[in-house]
């Protein structure tokens, strides 16, 4: 598995495949789960200060094409970090840590605490877009984006890890990011998105809005993150409908440095971790490539 070593946000990892945040990374028994299946680091739940409940069902639908989700953030708030990052660095993973929040504040006392508890890295929700004052109200302002990354990065010396969903001004907030101290980008987050119960004639969500994953937002995450790398040449970890070692080789190659499993983990089981890294190997071999990180960004060669 030597070749599939890589370094991205200043963690060495033994393989580009994590989990996405959101997918049972919120308590000690899930993180479990994923050492089991095998990821090369583990991301929690965005964490909030206050604990959050989520909101009422149903709160997923799948979809024919993804899962369409309103969870509300649901996480123990901050004095649930730490068993949740100890539980990870027991096996020896890099963790990242996972915020949310709704001031510069309490992205700042977010990322002490997860400081504190031995995170590796802290990956800033900017970008969930149901959870109301959070997340993609944030994302979509470059002003915001640096306010919220240069509050978290000035009170942390772990690399910070700015995660934004698909916007229209993607590349001015990755830029904002980038200046404001974050040391990578996560790109993509679930796209809005709704479903409406024809019979009922009402929202299905208990939440009415949503987010969509999964395959039908795969090409919108490869054309985030070809156009943020053929700007910047950062290090980027894709996420967005990898469900196999294909969908995660065109992250790869559009230029991400890693990748986050997230819906496939809920619609095909957690051994797509190890399926999508042994389908890396071949496809390596296949192509001819000692290192995966000879591909980082491959596409964009003539
Ligand atoms: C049920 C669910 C919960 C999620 N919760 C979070 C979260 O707490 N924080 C976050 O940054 N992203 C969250 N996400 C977004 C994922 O981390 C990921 O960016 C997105 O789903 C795209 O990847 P995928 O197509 O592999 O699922 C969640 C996604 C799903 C499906």
């Amino acid at each position: 598995m030597a070749g599939l070593a890589v370094r991205v946000a200043g963690l060495t990892l033994r393989h580009p495949v994590m989990n996405a945040s959101g997918i049972l990374g919120s308590h000690p028994e899930g993180v479990k789960l994923l050492v089991d299946a095998g990821v090369s680091a583990v991301v929690t739940k965005s964490f909030t200060v206050e604990p959050r409940e989520g909101y009422p069902t149903p709160i997923a639908v799948p979809l024919p094409y993804g899962l369409l989700n309103a969870v509300g953030l649901s996480n123990p708030g901050i004095d649930g970090i730490s068993v949740v990052v100890e539980e990870a660095r027991r096996a020896g993973l890099p963790v990242v840590v996972s915020i949310a929040g709704s001031s510069e504040d309490e992205f700042s006392r977010l990322a002490s605490a997860a400081e504190e508890a031995g995170a590796d890295a802290i990956e800033v929700n900017l970008s969930c877009p149901h959870a109301k004052g959070m997340g993609r109200e944030i994302g979509i302002e470059p002003r915001l984006v640096y306010s919220v990354v240069s509050a978290t990065a000035s009170v942390t010396r772990i690399p910070v890890i700015a995660k934004l969903g698909y916007v229209d001004r993607l590349v001015e907030a990755v830029g904002k990011a980038l200046e404001a101290g974050a040391r990578a980008v996560t790109l993509i987050n679930t796209l809005p998105a709704m479903m409406i119960d024809v019979y009922a004639m009402k929202p299905v969500l208990g939440n009415l809005v949503g987010g969509l994953s999964g395959p039908a937002i795969h090409p919108v995450a490869v054309r985030a993150i070809y156009e943020v790398y053929r700007e910047y040449r950062i290090d980027i970890i894709g996420a967005g409908g990898v469900e196999d070692w294909r969908t995660a080789a065109e992250l790869v190659l559009a230029g991400a440095r890693a990748v986050q499993v997230g819906t496939a983990l809920v619609t095909r089981g957690l051994r797509v971790i190890g399926e999508i890294v042994q389908g890396l190997e071949r496809y390596m071999e296949e192509v001819g490539v000692e290192s995966i990180e000879e591909l980082v960004g491959a596409a964009h060669r003539d």
